[in-house]
This record gives structure tokens, sequence and C-alpha cells, in this order.
């Protein structure tokens, strides 16, 4: 299901032009499900038999109050798998939104964005990477031990993980890495993680013994690998306004083994005026702002079907709100960190010149993420970008921001 949703316009597209009637949506949606799903395993899947991908889908549709397009059903999908796959899905006589579109089944609305700001090779490489698996990979939870025992834990149990160049404190899992049959994981040593995440929380560079707080941290990705680098000492601040997504934190830090004494999940909406006792009170303040995703458009088969360019405007407003009540919260000489998972300026720079603007104390300033090689993703603005086409890394924004001291 999750293919047939990530790749539903191409899908759609191609069942058109086979349909007599060249109207797909105009089938009952049982049908019209039934056929995407054949659909989409004759054209994107390797190891399935064509003649039972058409009967499964066959079969679906006999066995409902539609079976009388049974034969239509059978019809048009073994037409599709007699042709040559490379032939249906040339769209090379389109223009160039339209190919792109539908070669990697984005919304035409985004792809045109993504023109605007990168060439069409670009766009295709940015869309090739969400469209393909990537790896799994976990923080070390330094609280309850270092990597290296972490590591042998899991050559143990027979995963076959490695430490990675780019960050100390993080575990390639592998592909094949399953969390709910690892003892090391269900005892919390670490927890799953991204990459960009792990940078945002290294931007934060939380320490043992800090007060930190975590304006939008749900479901926790980089709460953990903060409080990971705070060892448990000091006080975290988990902060969301969805109660529901914040059992997700509760139910990891469980098993990770916080307490909440030191982990505190607070239900809060961050573009509302603070609490008077948390103004200058924090030395580290994460916005991780709710944003379009368009840097993590692989992440979730329907992230890209769910937004829409109005999205971003409404998006990046809530985003310059939550930034200026955070910056009430750092203490002076504290550090404000800001990040989305969009690769659009509407949603990086222009929120943080708009802020900058706006709030004199502070200013951009680099930071180190462990060996260097990322010092190289700063833009000349000093904040920092993560492209899937440059450093094959879901895209991210990040600006750590210094509040003047006293
Ligand atoms: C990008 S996600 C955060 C991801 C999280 N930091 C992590 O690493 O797992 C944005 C979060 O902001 C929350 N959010 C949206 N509007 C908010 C608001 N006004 N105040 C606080 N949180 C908000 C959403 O519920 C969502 O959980």
């Amino acid at each position: 299901v999750a293919g047939t949703t990530r790749r539903i316009n191409t899908i759609d597209y191609v069942l058109n032009q086979f349909l007599k009637s060249g109207n797909l949506s105009k089938l009952p949606a049982v049908v019209r499900d039934a056929l995407r799903v054949g659909a989409y395993q004759l054209l994107f899947l390797d190891g399935i038999e064509p003649s039972c991908a058409v009967d499964a889908s066959v079969e679906i549709v006999k066995k409902g109050k539609y079976k009388g397009f049974s034969g239509m059903v059978n019809g048009v999908l073994r037409k599709i798998a007699r042709a040559e796959k490379c032939s249906i899905l040339d769209f090379s006589g389109l223009s160039q939104i339209a190919m792109l579109s539908l070669k990697h089944s984005f919304p035409e609305w985004l792809v045109a964005k993504w023109l605007q700001s990168f060439s069409a090779d670009r766009v295709n490489l940015i869309c090739e990477h969400f469209n393909n698996k990537h790896g799994l990979f976990a923080y070390c939870n330094k609280t309850k031990q270092n990597i290296v025992i972490l590591l042998t834990a899991l050559e143990a149990e027979d995963w076959n993980c490695r430490s990675t160049n780019s960050f100390s404190d993080v575990i390639d899992l592998g592909k094949n890495f399953k969390p709910e049959k690892s003892t090391a994981f269900l005892q919390g040593g670490m927890h799953i993680v991204d990459l960009p995440s792990v940078l945002v929380a290294k931007a934060v560079g939380a320490n043992p013994g800090d007060k930190v707080i975590d304006l939008c941290a749900a479901p926790g990705g980089k709460t953990f690998c903060m409080a990971a680098d705070m060892e448990g000492k000091g006080s975290i601040y988990a902060c969301d306004v969805d109660n529901g997504r914040l059992d997700l934190i509760r139910d990891n830090m469980v098993r990770l083994g916080y307490s909440d004494q030191f982990l505190h999940l607070i239900k809060n909406d961050a573009t509302e005026k603070p609490r008077e006792d948390w103004i200058g009170y924090f030395d580290r303040v994460l916005v991780d702002a709710p944003c379009s995703g368009t840097g993590v458009m692989g992440r979730k088969a329907d992230a890209r079907w769910r937004k829409s360019s109005h999205d971003i405007a409404v998006l990046a407003s809530i985003q310059i709100k939550i930034l200026s009540q955070a910056a009430m919260l750092v203490k002076p000489g504290g550090t404000l960190v800001y990040s989305t998972c969009s690769m659009e300026q509407e949603e990086g720079e222009d929120v943080v010149n708009q802020f900058l603007a706006q709030n004199s104390k502070f200013s951009v300033e680099h930071f180190c993420a462990d060996d260097g090689v990322f010092a190289t993703y700063f833009n000349e603005d000093g904040f920092l970008r993560t492209f899937p086409h440059i450093h094959d890394l879901d895209g991210f924004f990040i600006a750590r921001m210094r509040c003047a001291g006293e």
C-alpha cells in the first residue's frame, strides 16, 4: 500500500492511458484501488510474477459487489503487463514539470517550485533520493553505556552494525535491523534517529548540567539526542502542543530510562506568551518547528500529497511566531536553535532574517559537529543546509543564534 500511495500520480496517469473510458476517477473506489495496486506491482516491483499481480487484483474485485468490473480489470492489467515497461514510463514528450512529476510521482506544484531554485538535473536527483530506501541509524544512549559497549552488545546479537565516519555517537544499523528484536534496543541502549536530527542536536550542543527546552519536541528524535549528550544531568523540557504526540516521547522515555525529574514532558503552545518562570531561564532553546517537510518527502508515503504551496506560507508565519516567543526563554549568553526539515527558503533563511531584524540581541554563529565534515555545509549567511542531491541526506535547515550576554 505504501508503494502505491507514493507512486499514485504516475500509476493513475498510466491507468488512464490504458482505460477505454480514460477516466479512472469515475470507477468505484474498490475497482480503482485494485487497478492501482496491480499496476504498482507490474510497474515498480521486481520479483512478482505479472500473472500473480493481475490475478490478485481481479480476485479482489470478484469478491465485492462490483464483480462485473473484473473482466475490465483483467484486460487493463494484462495489457500493461504485456507492454514494454520503459515505454509506458517514458514521459519525455511532456513538459519538463509534467515529465519530472510523473517520472518520480511528485506533485506538479512542488516540482515547479523546486525548478525555480534548482536545475532539472538536481530536481531529478532530489526526487530520486526521496524514492530510494535509506539506512537506519541509532544514537547511543550515553547515559547507559558508551558506543563501544553498545556495538559489542549489537554484535553479540548478530546484527551487522558499525560506527559512522561522521558522528562518534551514531551507529549505522544497516538495512535489516529490527528494533523490536534487539535486546540492546529494547533495554534502552539507543534510539533510532536520522542524521540531520543529529546535526540539529549538535547545533544545540547540550552539556551535562544544562537547562534545555525543546519547544516542538514530539516524537522526540532530537530530545533524546540532547538527553544522551547531557548524560541525564541537568534538565530538559520537552514540549509540544499535541498531547497524543507527547505520548510518543513518554513511551521512549521509559524505555531509555530517563526520570521525570530530568526530562519534563509539557503540553505547551509555543506560539503563545511563555510562562513567567521560563523567561530568561534556559541555557539552550530548540525550535524544531512544524513545517511543510519538503526535505523529508521520502519518509512517509503520503507526505508529498498532503501539503500544498499555501501551507508553506501558513507554516512560515507560525514559525516566526514560535521563534519570537522562544527568544524570551533564552538566558543572556545562551543559544537559540531554529531548524526545519524543509528545503524552502521561506521556512529557513527568510524566517531567521526576519527574526534577526526584530531581535538585535541575537546573532548567528557556526557550530562544530564532530569531525568537521559538516563545516562545509554552512552557507555564506552562516546557516547550515543539507540537500539530498549534494549530501545524500534529507533536506534540513539549521540556524544557531546566540543571545548577547548581560
Ligand atoms: C517537526 S515536528 C518536531 C519533530 C521533533 N523535534 C523530533 O525531532 O522528533 C514539529 C512538532 O511541532 C508541534 N507543534 C506544532 N505547532 C506547535 C505549537 N504551536 N507549539 C508547540 N508545538 C507545536 C507538532 O505537534 C510536531 O510534533
